[in-house]
Formats: C-alpha cells, sequence, structure tokens
C-alpha cells in the first residue's frame, strides 16, 4: 500500500458506514484517525491499513477542545454520525444530528481542514420524524459553519453488515407473520454501503463537490412489500404479511421502545410515511462518477446465510 502523506479524520467510523469509508481511505493511503467515544471499538480497523495508519483517538463528542485534538492535521474529515433512536438523557437528536455535526464543522473550518462530508439522510426535507427534522436542522448547522461541506443523502444503505436487511432476516427466521406498515406501500431506493463509500471518496477528491447536496440511491425503487419479498427470495424462507395501519403500528412500538436496542419506534412509523427516493432534480452517485450497484449482485452474499440448514445447505458433496 502506498501511502500519500494525507491525513483524513473519520467522526463514526466505527459504524456500518464508517468503517467502510476508513477501508476506502486506507486503500487510497491515507493515515486516517478515527475518533470515537471508545477506542477499543475502532481496534478492528487496525487490521485494514499498515502499521499505525488506523489510529483510533478517544473522543468526548461533548467537549470542542477534543474534537479540535481530533481534527487537528487533519486534511480531510468525514462526519457518519448518526442515531436511529433517542434513548435516556445522552442519547439525544438534537445532540446527535444538529449540536455536534455544528460544532465538528465549526472546529474543522477554524483549524483550517481542507474538505468535509457530512452523513446526512434521503426523505429528511419531506418527513415529519424528529429523525428527519434534526437530520435536517443538522444539515443547515454544518453549511452554515463549513460553506464547502459535501452533504450525503443515501437512503437505506445495505451491505453484510447493515441493520435493515439483516434485522428482517433474522425476523423472518423465528416469526411467522412479518407487519405490512401501512400497507407496505412506503418506497425505498436501498444504496450499496460500498457505493456511499465511493460517494465519500469522490467527494473528497472532485473539487466540484464542494459545497454540494448529492442524494445517494441504488438502481432499485421498491415498496416494504417488496424488499420482504427479495428477502424471502434470497433467504428461501417465505411468511406471511399483514397489513398494520400506521396507528396500530406506533401502538406497538410504543412497548417495543422500552427494549435496550428497540426494532421499531413510534419515530420510525412516522419516518414511512413517506418514500425514501432521489428527488428527480437532485444530484445523485452518477454526478460522483459512481455507477450504483444493484441489490440482487449484494443481497445473496449475505442474505444466503438466513437460508434453511446456512449457507452451503444446497451444496452437494461427494
Ligand atoms: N444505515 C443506513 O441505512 C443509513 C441510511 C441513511 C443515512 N444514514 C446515516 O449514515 C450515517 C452512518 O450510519 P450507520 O448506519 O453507519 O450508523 P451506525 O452503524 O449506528 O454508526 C454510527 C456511529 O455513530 C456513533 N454514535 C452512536 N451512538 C451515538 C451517540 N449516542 N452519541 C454520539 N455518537 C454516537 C458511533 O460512533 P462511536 O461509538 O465510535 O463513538 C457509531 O459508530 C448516520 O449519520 C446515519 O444517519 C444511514
Amino acid at each position: 500500500m502506498t501511502m500519500n502523506n494525507k491525513v483524513a479524520c473519520v467522526f463514526g467510523g466505527t459504524g456500518f458506514v464508517g468503517r467502510q469509508v476508513v477501508r476506502e481511505l486506507a486503500e487510497k493511503g491515507f493515515v486516517v484517525k478515527v475518533a470515537t467515544r471508545v477506542p477499543e471499538r475502532a481496534y478492528f480497523l487496525k487490521l485494514v491499513g499498515a502499521v499505525g495508519q488506523i489510529v483510533p483517538l478517544q473522543c468526548d463528542y461533548r467537549d470542542e477542545k477534543s474534537i479540535a485534538a481530533a481534527v487537528k492535521d487533519s486534511d480531510f474529515v468525514v462526519n457518519c454520525i448518526g442515531i436511529l433512536f433517542e434513548k435516556g438523557k445522552t442519547r439525544k437528536f438534537q445532540h446527535v444530528h444538529v449540536d455536534l455535526p455544528a460544532m465538528i464543522a465549526s472546529v474543522c473550518k477554524k483549524v483550517g481542514v481542507k474538505k468535509f462530508v457530512h452523513m446526512s439522510a434521503l426523505g429528511i426535507d419531506k418527513s415529519t420524524s424528529k429523525y428527519a427534522k434534526t437530520k435536517l436542522e443538522g444539515e443547515a448547522a454544518v453549511q452554515s459553519n463549513f460553506s464547502a461541506a459535501t452533504i450525503l443523502r443515501p437512503s437505506i444503505i445495505f451491505g453484510e453488515d447493515d441493520s435493515f436487511f439483516n434485522m428482517f432476516a433474522e425476523m423472518a427466521r423465528y416469526i411467522p407473520v412479518l407487519p405490512l406498515i401501512g400497507g407496505g406501500k412506503t418506497k425505498f431506493q436501498p444504496v450499496y454501503v460500498g457505493d456511499v463509500a465511493d460517494a465519500v471518496m469522490a467527494a473528497l477528491e472532485n473539487k466540484a463537490a464542494q459545497g454540494q447536496v448529492y442524494e445517494l440511491g441504488g438502481p432499485d425503487i421498491i415498496s416494504f412489500k417488496e424488499v420482504y419479498e427479495r428477502l424471502f427470495s434470497h433467504t428461501g424462507r417465505r411468511r406471511c404479511l399483514v397489513n398494520i395501519s400506521f396507528g396500530f403500528a406506533k401502538v406497538e412500538a410504543t412497548f417495543m421502545s422500552l427494549l435496550p436496542y428497540p426494532p421499531l419506534t413510534r419515530d420510525q412509523v412516522e419516518s414511512l410515511k413517506t418514500d425514501n427516493v432521489v428527488a428527480k432534480t437532485a444530484q445523485g452517485l452518477e454526478d460522483l462518477g459512481v455507477t450504483p450497484t444493484a441489490m440482487d449482485v449484494i443481497l445473496p452474499t449475505y442474505l444466503e446465510s438466513y437460508r434453511r440448514g446456512g449457507r452451503f445447505a444446497d451444496v452437494k458433496t461427494g
């Protein structure tokens, strides 16, 4: 691996999207600082680079000095921090989606970071969920503190460690009936995690991407019901689908929210009321030079393990 003498700092690099970004930055020869609340969580990433190339850094996300220490001497900064639900007093949308990105962007400006990429989410300009409203407010906060920031808005992201397809595949393993919330009509445009990381690289390399917003979607636009259909075909486990109204789903979600990692919250049900597809007028993956990968190329590579008898169940031996 040839080092390029540049330093990148990734916030949320331990997460599903962040670790793919760290991998690609390492492949391109960057020294990658992984800012995280718990450095031990980032140790596994050391294996994706040469010795000393990946540097986990403890960061207190409420302390500007700690953030400044993390981004110091970085050429590029990428923010992949985000949460899907609130919990207790510390896990709050306002802090994670608005105050923290605002602080990171303002520190980046002060210390002279060259390029900043912020991971947002698709459909947030239409949805009334708290997740969406705070993500949108976070974008504005980033833009006002670092006007040249590139904002990426992905639809649901798929890939080996995703929480979306893996969660439904896991549910289909044990539950004979699965819910079609709001009739399963909500549309998604799932995008491959490798393409999202490629978009980050393109945004960092391409001057024209500065100050721009890109909406990232894959080649397939599918309804929630079709998501289940894809899942059934790749896992070989067909389940009954039952229509439930948004109102009833919210009642169910109220109880699920008591769990430490709720599979569904009232706010997520609210998100399902609006489609999650790239706007016709928006700039997208192709504008960044990235060709979107089809779901059916990637899904079988990890959903096969949910087949009865596992991945090699159909392999004939002898
Ligand atoms: N996955 C998707 O389908 C999807 C779709 C659209 C948009 N996005 C956006 O893409 C970004 C990355 O998503 P992801 O799926 O990679 O998320 P993820 O796997 O949950 O990781 C997010 C990161 O956020 C940090 N984090 C978690 N809880 C936190 C808290 N309470 N306070 C502060 N930081 C916290 C963690 O970093 P440390 O523990 O290392 O500190 C974690 O690595 C997010 O902004 C998300 O909104 C994701």
